[in-house]
């Protein structure tokens, strides 16, 4: 239906006066006739505004609020300020759970009245302890610290460091009735009390207090206060970042006002992130939680797992669970090649030549050290044993090749002059005690939306190799085919301790962004992170950090690095698990990490939930067998568990004593009786081939999971044999 405004034809009318007023050059009379300035004005207020709708019915003003319709208003204006104040100190009041309306006027002062008020009052001060002296009575503090303020604030002034200004705050608070209003009076009154902000309500000026609260900039109260600018900018409202975005996943609440923290990391300038804490604070658990939901919303994960911790993450997504160690039948081949995205890079031998900067780096650390002749030697080598398999800077598209392994570099080595020494080096990879982990085919396959490789159970002066070598290879795989993804790196200081592969590292991070990769460290020792020549560029090429609980000592490291507040160290130091910082670009939000008690169970790594989880699942999976059995009609509940745990102990070469598994009504076996049951669930979580993982077994404490390393357990051994027997 058509407005009666054009009906009439009265808004075409109104437009043409207009439009003939609009024509107007500043200066010249307005060529409008009076009759038409009343038609036009008769015509605005026939017209229905925003305001006809928002505004109250009515407005009652009262002695001490103001009414309007059924809402209760009252403005209170400070009347004292503290001699000295906090920042953020307005914070708790505007997070406060209520209706109100806070304004504040600010306006600047003439420095030159003031500094001749405050000439006056140095004089009249200094006058004032020269007398006492001369009467000898005993100096007066207060006297004394009045001096120096009004001196310290004339220096500033004059030099321009400071500026004085003429401050007014006034709050309106809201309620439905009286009481609620005078309760929510109390409160205001006590959180800004506490501050020494103290406050009245504008009684017999409520409406003009109410006025003033509205953004209208008219003070109608002139309740100002002289304040220069170092306790004017503590007035500052908004200290507290909000990092809630429309997409993106939950990185946990906001700590300063209960917000989410939602946000997707891609969104920031590169979607590296570093993870800092002391352990136990809960790196793993927050990069843990972030993988689970990240995943739902199709990112791809890959991880490097140094502590055999996201096995049961992996499991229960259904990812490929890759346990690298010498035992086990995982092998990744050093010598692959991506295979070319775009065209120039495989015209131009960029694939091949980076492929053998990396080698260099991955041969150092094997080597320890190289002298410069034999590095050139090295060099040469390596371009002639992928020379040997048809590979040759001008190959296009080397990927698709096959590519050469560890044995045929030793090969040549052998045969060339000065190669030698480095070759019998390398046999103890391809020959002697590390023999079989890098010397053969890469056969792990990455079609999963989560691997994780666990290196746990490799040897200690293995593991800086291994980690190079897995991310070589997952570096090579981002490469060949764009897709979100992001690359977790935990205990990231075992590839800081060698300059070799922490040059590797802060390669990839730096290029990360250009492949839709966003990688992210863990760290618990900062001190080791920032102390290599690449940790400190790894910090500044990556735009998210979280910082949760730190060490006294690694604070003021951490402090410095970051540009951390005082009150930011306070929070490290005094962090719960799971509470901290976080960073993105120079947002910092104190967070708090939550899991639901789903989630929870998934990425807890605390023994005693591991080991309760375990039994709940062996329990359950008892229960089912024997409900199946009485199904098929076979023997009862008590011969079921003379024969052990069903079906998948079948897939499990591990010998599963009866007696060690725990009868149903035991429901927290010691972590002796789990080894079988990790074996049955551990068989699994591989989707590849030939599975020989090591069961996670659940670590007693931190501490014990070393000595773990190196004795692998006694049902792992078992399947592994049996299934490397290929
Ligand atoms: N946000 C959290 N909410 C509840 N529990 C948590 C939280 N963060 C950590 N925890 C608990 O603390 C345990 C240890 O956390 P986590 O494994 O993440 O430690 P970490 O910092 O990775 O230690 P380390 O450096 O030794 O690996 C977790 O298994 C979990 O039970
Ligand atoms: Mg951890």
């Amino acid at each position: 239906m058509l407005a009666i405004d054009e009906l009439l034809g009265l808004n075409r009318k109104a437009e043409a006066i207009l439009a003939k007023g609009l024509t107007v050059k500043e200066g010249e009379e307005a060529p409008l006739t009076s009759e038409e300035k009343e038609e036009l004005q008769h015509y605005e207020e026939g017209l229905q505004k925003v305001l006809d709708i928002i505004a109250p019915a009515a407005m009652e003003i009262r002695s001490n609020e103001v009414v309007l319709n059924d809402q209760h208003a009252r403005t209170l204006y400070v009347y004292n300020w503290p001699s000295y104040i906090y920042p953020n100190w307005l914070s708790q009041t505007i997070n406060m759970d209520a209706q109100m309306d806070i304004a504040q006027y600010i306006f600047p002062s003439s420095n030159k009245a003031i500094m001749r008020m405050l000439r006056k009052k140095v004089a009249e001060l200094r006058s004032s302890i020269r007398m006492l002296e001369q009467r000898g009575i005993v100096r007066d503090p207060t006297l004394e610290a009045a001096l120096q303020d009004a001196e310290e604030l004339r220096d500033l002034l004059a030099r321009g460091q400071e500026k004085l200004f003429q401050f007014g705050m006034y709050i309106t608070i809201y309620a439905d009735d009286e009481d609620r209003l005078k309760k929510l009076q109390t409160d205001i009154e006590s959180v800004l009390g506490g501050k020494l902000v103290l406050t009245k309500p504008a009684s017999f000026q409520m409406e003009h207090g109410f006025t003033s609260a509205l953004p209208l900039c008219l003070d109608e109260l002139e309740v100002n206060r002289n304040m220069n600018t170092g306790p004017l900018a503590t007035s500052f409202p908004f200290s507290s970042s909000d990092l809630t975005s429309d997409h993106g996943i939950l990185y946990g609440i906001n700590r300063h006002n209960q917000s989410l923290i939602i946000f997707d990391r891609f969104d920031l300038p590169n979607a590296n992130a570093n993870v800092f804490a002391i352990s136990g604070a809960g790196k793993s658990f927050t990069v843990k939680l972030e993988i689970l939901r990240s995943l739902m919303m199709g990112t791809e994960v890959l991880v490097v797992d140094p502590e055999n911790e996201y096995g049961e993450l992996c499991r229960t997504v259904g990812g490929t669970y890759v346990p690298l160690s010498l035992q086990s039948s995982f092998r990744v081949n050093p010598f692959d090649l991506p295979r070319a995205v775009r065209g120039e890079q495989a015209e131009t031998g960029e694939i091949l030549r980076a492929a053998v900067i990396n080698l260099h780096g991955l041969f150092k650390l094997m080597l320890g050290s190289i002298t410069p002749s034999e590095d050139g030697v090295l060099d040469k080598a390596i371009l002639d044993t992928y020379a040997l398999k048809g590979i040759m800077l001008e190959t296009p598209d080397p990927g698709a090749m096959e590519t050469p392994t560890l044995h045929d570099l030793v090969d040549v080595l052998l045969t060339t002059q000065g190669g030698e020494n480095m070759a019998m080096i390398l046999q103890k990879y391809t020959d002697g005690s590390f023999a079989g982990l890098f010397d053969k085919h890469t056969n792990v396959q990455l079609d999963k939306q989560l691997v994780v490789f666990q290196i746990r159970d490799l040897e200690e002066q293995l593991r800086p190799i291994a980690i190079y070598i897995v991310l070589n290879f997952l570096w090579n795989k981002v490469r060949s085919e764009l897709k979100k993804r992001f690359l977790v790196i935990d205990e990231a200081w075992n590839l800081m301790q060698f300059e070799d592969s922490a040059r590797f590292l802060y390669g990839i991070v730096k290029r990360a962004r250009k492949y839709y990769l966003g990688i992210t460290t863990i760290t618990q020792d900062v001190e080791d992170f920032v102390n290599s020549p690449y940790g400190k560029p790894i910090i500044t090429n990556s735009s998210l950090q979280v910082l949760l609980k730190q060490s006294a000592t690694a604070v003021d490291n951490l402090q410095k690095l970051f540009y951390l507040t005082e009150g930011e160290k306070y929070v490290l130091l005094n962090s719960g698990i799971g509470q901290g910082i976080f960073f993105t670009g120079n947002k910092h939000v104190a967070i708090e990490i939550v899991a639901s008690p789903a989630e929870s169970a998934v990425v807890t790594t605390k023994p005693e939930e591991m080991i309760a989880r375990r039994a709940a699942e062996v329990v359950k999976e008892r229960e089912e067998s024997i409900k199946m059995k009485k199904r098929l009609g076979l023997d009862t509940a008590a011969s079921s568990v003379a024969t052990g745990p069903p079906a998948p102990a079948e897939g499990s070469a591990a010998p599963a004593p009866a007696d060690a598994t725990p009868s149903p009504a035991t429901p927290a076996p010691s972590p002796e009786s789990t080894p079988p049951a990790a074996a049955q669930t551990t068989s699994e979580i591989s989707t590849v081939d030939t599975p020989a993982e090591t069961p996670a077994i659940p670590a007693p404490s931190a501490q014990a999971v070393e000595p773990a390393v190196e004795q692998t357990p006694p049902p792992a051994t078992e399947g592994e044999k049996t299934t490397d027997a290929e």
